[in-house]
């Protein structure tokens, strides 16, 4: 049968990963082809590997994400707002692309004709998005943090729908640099089976207004590479660009992330082991997949240890691998090392990064530009990376 073809082809080897979860967990799955396959798989279309979508995913290279801005509440701003200044700094680092997280649900309502998108919005908004566009920079406008929607999809994917119906609309006439990313990071009850038909709503709403625009999708579970055999995009849709993130090592990524509940985690070093045992604090030595990660952190050398390159090669193999079988080009959408960690651990983390993805044509979005994993230091206005990132 054909299914059991594609999937003994695409799982054929035995892929051992750590897998990370943002609730702070550290989970080590071994992905096996039987274990891995729906039991009614049935297998996408393979689209070859020239597609529109990969002439227009040849164009991305180095991106970055406009993080901690537009995905904020409007009401309370987390302290980063972006204007056409911060585009030109981007663009004079040698970026060509910026991820736009957007929280659009917040500004969108019921109008005459659909939902109608808020004006204060667009106004602070679409000179960044113009000013990247007349710079060659292409820009991914994402939908960031839709929480109604993850935790109760049935409930609100009409608003989800509806709303990049109005998106679509509105941006109709832009440039074909202008990507539109249906959703950040679907995670909680939006599994990737439960997105796949919502996607296909939204896209067939898209379409229906602008069929060429050149569309980015994520997988489920936080857009992990182990969710790819699961989704399900329109086989005659060419124009769709698939996007995954990946934080791995994820405790060294994400320490002092308060948001995870690793905000007393700190002092892990990149790459593992360091010259003295670290130990786990003691609000933490419950999390037993913590406690696995800094066993072998402490003690295993080379590529044998969970904080080196290793984890980050596997997933972009991975991705490259299920990329190349169906046809589908892929984006790393998200990466990068919070603050805490210390600056040669983050430069050399991002330089093995950024080798490991551009080696394998995946083209990288940094997360994030100013803020707490910030490329840019707005206090003294210099780049902190640019050595690791274009050097
Ligand atoms: C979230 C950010 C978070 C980052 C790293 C992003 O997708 O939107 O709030 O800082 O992931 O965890």
């Amino acid at each position: 049968m054909a299914g059991k073809t594609v999937a003994a082809t695409w799982h054929n080897r035995p892929l051992t990963q750590t897998l990370q979860v943002k609730a702070g967990q550290v989970v080590t799955l071994k992905l096996h082809a039987k274990a891995a396959t729906p039991p009614d798989f049935t297998p996408p279309k393979r689209l070859g590997n020239d597609t529109p979508a990969h002439r227009a995913s040849a164009r991305l290279k180095r991106g970055v994400n406009l993080g901690n801005g537009w995905e904020a509440p409007p009401d309370k701003s987390w302290g980063v707002h972006f204007t056409t200044a911060d585009v030109d700094r981007i663009a004079a680092e040698g970026f060509d692309h910026i991820r736009v997280p957007v929280a659009w649900h917040y500004y969108l309502k019921p109008g005459s004709n659909g939902m109608d998108i808020s004006p204060t919005l667009l106004a602070d908004l679409e000179p960044v998005l113009r000013r990247a566009l007349d710079k060659k920079l292409h820009v991914l406008l994402d939908w960031h943090h839709f929480d109604d929607l993850t935790t109760a999809p049935a409930d609100h994917s009409a608003r989800f729908i509806g709303g990049w119906e109005a998106i679509a609309r509105h941006f109709q006439a832009w440039p074909p640099g202008l990507f539109y990313e249906l959703l950040n990071e679907p995670n909680a009850a939006l599994t990737t089976e439960t997105v796949n038909p919502i996607y296909q709503k939204a896209i067939a709403a898209i379409r229906a207004i602008d069929p060429n625009r050149i569309l980015v999708v994520s997988p489920g579970h936080w857009g992990q590479v182990g969710e790819l055999d699961k989704l399900r995009l329109p086989d005659t849709d060419d124009r769709i660009i698939v996007t995954i993130h990946c934080y791995e090592p994820f405790p060294f990524t994400h320490q002092g992330a308060g948001w995870v509940g690793f905000q007393d985690l700190r002092g892990i070093i990149y790459p593992g082991p360091p010259d003295t045992p670290y130990q786990i604090p003691a609000a933490l030595r419950d999390n037993a997949g913590l406690r696995s990660f800094i066993d072998g952190y402490n003690t295993l050398p080379g590529e044998q240890n969970p904080c080196s390159a290793r984890c980050i090669s596997e997933t972009l193999d991975a991705a490259r691998t299920w990329s190349l079988y169906f046809g589908r080009p892929i984006h790393l959408g998200e990466f990068g090392s919070h603050f805490p960690a210390d600056h040669a651990s983050r430069a050399r983390y991002l330089r093995d990064v950024r080798t490991l993805t551009e080696t394998r044509n995946i083209p990288w979005t940094l997360w994030e530009w100013k803020a707490g994993f910030g490329y840019w230091n707005p206090q003294n206005n210099q780049a902190r990376f640019r050595n690791s990132l274009f050097e």
